[in-house]
């Protein structure tokens, strides 16, 4: 190489005129004016203009004849003020050019698949096949520099405030986060195989029996379950635990540290400290316990007016267990039949067999379910609704989670889709008092709501035995913008707590043991009372960044079907491979 840079394409100004320089880096668009080229060069920095004028060697102007896209090029030459006229206002380095004096060709570029300068020339898929290229764009250059930023400040403002980041290992038991793991056999342990962590939860718990009171680690966690935006089989959180602590003093660090964060990597303040809503609450007002508060359109409780009607439905529902809910929707009564119809499909995904409405236009009730509702019923849900001209009301009548996931659900959709979200506003909260576990109504039995280290508080542990679903947890989830970014708990730190949960788990004595048995036992040994948290911080990248998926802030994500279109994992193993490990692959099932 002849020609290496001095200089950055996107660092040039106007104070250089009269410099001469030596950039290196790609073409980003080439025009031929006459015998002038022009070539917009670009650099991890910025773009520049070079201009190949027709009294350099001929030698040169051959090859910048057939210059292409993305070729990788070396030149040196002034820096000009641009003519008058000719000064782009929409380019930082716009009013100048460097004029060339020497050029050297460092490696030609085969046409791209899809254009750098326009991502979406290229599919997804496509982009995700070339992602080394995906990643030139300007696009990802600066989700990436985010992530950067997000990560240098965590790590500047957790170490300022005395924490310590510490590793913790890969190949490691399961540690149950509610997903599947991902395993790895071992040659020399034939037969025998280590889970990657879904978190390093148990880890940074016995850190804590060790004395280090302050952790926190920005670490890989491996979750084999189904895909989607914001989730991906491996990710990263910033996973952090103290000892001597309570809920407000994690939630404060939480606070300071994302404001931090939010701050010093796209200058936005956050205001904190965050407000605090209830798991019930949540789920009654919003549907979901990760409620986006940016919009209003709140759910209520309309059984005073379900009593009144005589819609067969709500009557039934409320005599089998069931809870009768509504969502009002201002302007709704605007929506077509189709426009609804899209609301009912969205309702039986959640497997109810409808979603009622009704419009309320002129101070009377149309279409719908109208014809059951009478003057008396009537007022009850005006007055409960406060229902004004052009409202559309949104019923539903199952059991309780299902009734308020669907009306949740809608609200999200019709949130986005009716444009009432100010995407300038960050919205964070905390949900708090979750129950401790819920229930799977497929397996039969309870599982922990957050993992089962998370401690019940203090009332709950009377009702463990016999009344699971009544037991509060000390855990917390931090929100934005109706995404869960941050869950955590106190845990708990005594054997025979533990083991009360493990039992109310129905995880037999041997298999506690056989799983959690070195957690127990170092719980025996003066474990001090602690608590953490961890943010996925994949999702508050794509917070930070204003994008809709974490594949955007990732450098080299999987697909939703967890695979790497790039390098083509998974993939086989040989044969050999596959004996030495004693594995055998049963093809058909
Ligand atoms: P939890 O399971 O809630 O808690 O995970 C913490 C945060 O990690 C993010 N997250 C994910 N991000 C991308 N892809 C995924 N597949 C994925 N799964 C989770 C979420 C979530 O809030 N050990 C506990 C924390 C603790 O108790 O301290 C834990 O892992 O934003
Ligand atoms: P059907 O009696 O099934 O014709 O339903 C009458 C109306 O009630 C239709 O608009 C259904 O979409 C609606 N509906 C059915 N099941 C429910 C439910 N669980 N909650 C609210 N509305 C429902």
């Amino acid at each position: 190489m002849k020609i290496k840079r001095n200089q950055l394409c996107g660092n040039l100004n106007k104070s250089h005129v009269g410099n001469v320089v030596k950039l290196n880096g790609w073409i980003n668009t080439r025009r031929d004016l006459g015998g002038i080229t022009f070539v917009d060069l670009r650099d991890r920095y910025g773009i520049i203009q070079v201009r190949f004028d027709s009294d350099l060697p001929e030698k040169i102007l051959k090859i910048v004849k057939q210059l292409n896209m993305e070729d990788v090029i070396a030149v040196e030459g002034e820096v000009h003020k641009r003519p008058e006229g000719s000064v782009n206002k929409n380019m930082p380095t716009g009013e100048i050019e460097v004029i060339v004096k020497d050029f050297e060709m460092l490696n030609k570029s085969k046409p791209t698949p899809f254009e750098i300068k326009k991502r979406e020339t290229g599919s997804e898929n496509l982009r995700l096949k070339y992602r080394y290229l995906d990643l030139r764009t300007k696009e990802l250059q600066k989700n990436i520099l985010i992530r950067h930023n997000a990560l240098q400040s965590t790590r500047e403002f957790l170490s300022g405030e005395k924490f310590m980041e510490i590793e913790t290992p890969f190949f490691i038991k399961s540690t149950p986060e509610g997903a599947r793991d991902f395993v790895v056999p071992s040659r020399v342990n034939l037969g025998k195989f280590y889970a990657l962590p879904q978190s390093p939860q148990t880890f940074k718990q016995l850190l804590m029996i060790s004395g280090f009171d302050k952790y926190f680690q920005i670490v890989k966690c491996f979750r084999d379950e189904d895909l989607r935006a914001d989730r991906q089989p491996e990710f990263t959180q910033i996973d952090m635990e103290m000892s001597f602590i309570d809920e407000s003093d994690i939630q404060n660090i939480s606070e300071k540290m994302l404001a931090h964060i939010f701050k010093n990597t796209i200058g936005k303040e956050i205001s904190i400290p965050f407000p605090k809503i209830t798991y019930h609450k949540a789920m009654e007002k919003y549907g979901n316990d990760s409620p986006d508060t940016r919009f209003e359109m709140m759910i209520e409780n309309v059984e005073d007016f379900a009593k009144q009607t005589n819609f067969k439905i709500f009557h039934s529902a409320m005599e089998n267990n069931s809870v009768v809910r509504a969502l009002k929707v201002k302007n709704g009564s605007e929506f077509s039949r189709k426009d609804i119809d899209e609301l009912i499909e969205l309702a039986k995904r959640y497997g109810t067999k409808g979603l009622a409405y009704v419009k309320y236009n002129n101070n009377e009730f149309q279409s719908g379910i109208s014809k059951f509702i009478d003057e008396k019923s009537g007022k009850i849900l005006v007055d409960k609704l406060n229902l004004t001209d052009n409202d559309l009301i949104l019923f539903m009548a199952d059991k309780w989670k299902v009734s308020l996931t669907v009306l949740g659900s809608i609200r999200k959709y019709l949130g986005k889709k009716m444009d009432l979200i100010n995407n300038e506003e960050i919205s964070a909260l905390w949900v708090t008092d979750f129950p401790l576990f819920e229930y799977n109504e497929e397996e039969n039995r309870y599982q922990s709501m957050h993992h089962p280290f998370t401690s019940p508080n203090e009332e709950g542990w009377k009702y463990l035995e016999s009344d699971p679903a009544k037991v509060k947890s000390r855990a917390y989830d931090v929100v934005i913008n109706g995404q869960e970014i941050g869950g955590g708990s106190i845990r708990i730190h005594s054997r025979e707590k533990q083991e009360r949960i493990f039992s109310a788990l129905n995880i037999s004595d041997e298999e506690a043991n056989r799983k959690f048995g070195f957690l127990l036992n170092a719980f025996e040994y003066g474990a001090p009372p602690h608590g953490g948290i961890a943010f996925g911080f994949d999702r508050l990248v794509a917070i930070l960044a204003g994008e809709e998926t974490i594949r955007e802030v990732i450098a080299f994500p999987k697909t939703t079907t967890a695979q790497s279109l790039m390098i083509g994992s998974p993939d086989i193993i040989d044969e050999k491979q596959l004996k030495e490990l004693g594995l055998k692959i049963e093809t058909e099932k």
